[in-house]
């Protein structure tokens, strides 16, 4: 027999079935509790609730394990590329040969931007951040192609898929270009994914320009890093976006404003600033800690501690070792880097730190990495963008998928009680 629940309240009791998820994790289905005895559940920041059933990305936060659709993250880190694993988290499993190559084909013929979306660029301020920018531009997508709009309808899907993960490094570069008042480039379909993203961003009309493959390879590397992770901010609101059958554009620009924030992808750029503070004031990595810890002061460690990972984030290993690699490789000495590391040292042999388990997460090295190959602070979290948008086109398949009832979360309240309307004059 299924295993069951008892909640008790008062005198009566009520069974609730328990979930078991393929990894073992379990969970008490509370989906009828409202209707069968008046209450609700209280989760602030839904650390207890799971909002969905999920086949993409398994995490153990205890253990530090991260899988997508199965693989570990450390395979895939080794062996595929960026959009074999964008194919792997949407389509369930990792392509054939043949399947790969279609995929690839389809990007290319859509990398191109309508021309008039240079204009959309163009009107905005020289030092808009470039998430607002490739907000507002996912957004506009869906002005610019109205006809693969319809969540329903498996061919606009398909097209609406294709079209936005050819075109996020385009849009991505030219949130970059009009920062820096350099030409819009057009993409080199000649060149792979990475590649004609670099091309895009450091390509000039007036001299030629060839991708390094060191940096390729860094760039394809923390893009995969970054492809899912199941229910975060970013996802949770793209899925509940989704919810009202919003187009995907729609969601995905949601789903962009929530990664900007500094808890969340925003966190990469806060880190290379902290960094830059720590070397520009001459501040010691103790006494930077020291701040962190001290709830009067307002500094954190940024790129420190998970609501999941309770060990260390497998993708922060990673990028760890990526850096010292890359950086030898490009011949580049990094203050930043020595001084992450001093940080992260002190940090962890911290009695603040080590009884909280905060632990380097995957914001914490990666932008020392793109500060080494040219990319400006503020264009970091856009790269985390460029990166999880397949994560979050997966979410959003699978939700409609599933057919799941539009996200309405109750509340409790505890405002004023019924009170009647007093005229301006009688206040
Ligand atoms: N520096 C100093 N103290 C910290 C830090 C930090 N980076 N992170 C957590 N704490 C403390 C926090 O003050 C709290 O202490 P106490 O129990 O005394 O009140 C305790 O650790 C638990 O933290 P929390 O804020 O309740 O944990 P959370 O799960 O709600 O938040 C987090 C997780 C990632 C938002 C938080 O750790 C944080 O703000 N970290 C810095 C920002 C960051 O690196 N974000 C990137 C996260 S990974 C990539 C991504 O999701 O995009």
């Amino acid at each position: 027999m299924a295993e069951t629940a008892e909640l008790r309240v008062g005198d009566k009791t009520y069974e609730l079935p328990i979930i078991e998820g393929s990894e073992g994790e379990r969970a008490i289905d509370i989906s009828k509790l409202r209707a069968d005895s008046g209450l609700i559940t209280l989760d602030p920041g839904y650390g207890n609730t799971g909002s969905c059933e999920s086949a993409i990305t398994f995490i153990d936060g205890e253990k530090g394990i991260l899988r997508y659709r199965g693989y570990p993250i450390e395979e895939l880190a080794e062996h595929s590329s960026f959009l074999e694993v964008a194919h792997l988290l949407m389509a369930g499993n990792l392509p054939s040969a043949s399947e790969l190559e279609k995929f690839r084909e389809s990007i290319r013929y859509h990398t191109m931007l309508h021309e008039d979306f240079k204009s959309v660029f163009s009107s905005l301020p020289k030092d808009a951040h470039p998430m607002a920018a490739c907000s507002a531009a996912v957004g506009a997508l869906a002005t610019f192609y109205p006809d693969s709009l319809d969540p329903r309808d498996p061919r606009e899907v398909e097209v609406s898929v294709h079209r936005l993960i050819a075109k996020m490094p385009t849009i991505a570069s030219y949130a970059f270009k009009h920062s820096i008042g350099q030409p819009f480039m057009y993409p080199d379909n000649r060149l792979d994914y990475v590649e004609n993203f670099l091309h895009l961003m450091f390509a000039t009309p007036c001299e030629d320009f060839t991708v390094d493959p060191v940096v390729a390879k860094a760039i394809d590397l923390l893009l995969i890093l970054h492809a899912d992770h199941e229910q975060n901010c970013s996802t949770s609101t793209v899925r509940l976006v989704g919810s009202s059958n919003a187009n995907l554009f729609a969601a995905i620009s949601a789903g962009i404003n929530a990664l900007w924030g500094p808890r969340h992808g925003g966190a990469n750029q806060e880190v290379i600033e902290m960094l830059k503070t720590i070397e520009g004031e001459g501040v010691s990595g103790r006494e930077f800690v020291e701040r962190a810890k001290d709830r009067d002061d307002t500094s954190r460690l940024s790129g420190f501690g998970h609501r999941v990972y309770k060990n260390f984030d497998p993708r922060a290993k990673i990028i760890k070792k990526a850096c010292f690699d890359v950086l030898e490789k490009l011949g580049v000495n990094s203050k930043l880097l020595e001084i992450a590391v001093e940080l992260e040292e002190i940090a962890l042999k911290d009695d603040y730190f080590v009884q909280r388990n905060l632990y380097p997460n995957v914001d914490f090295y990666s932008g020392v990495i793109y500060t080494a190959i040219g990319t400006p602070d503020k264009m970091f979290t856009a790269m985390f963008a460029l990166g999880r948008l397949p994560g979050w086109i997966a979410h959003w398949l699978e939700m409609h998928a599933q057919d799941q009832r539009i996200g309405r979360p109750r509340q409790v309240y505890q405002g004023e009680l019924s009170r009647s309307y007093v005229p301006a004059s009688s206040r």
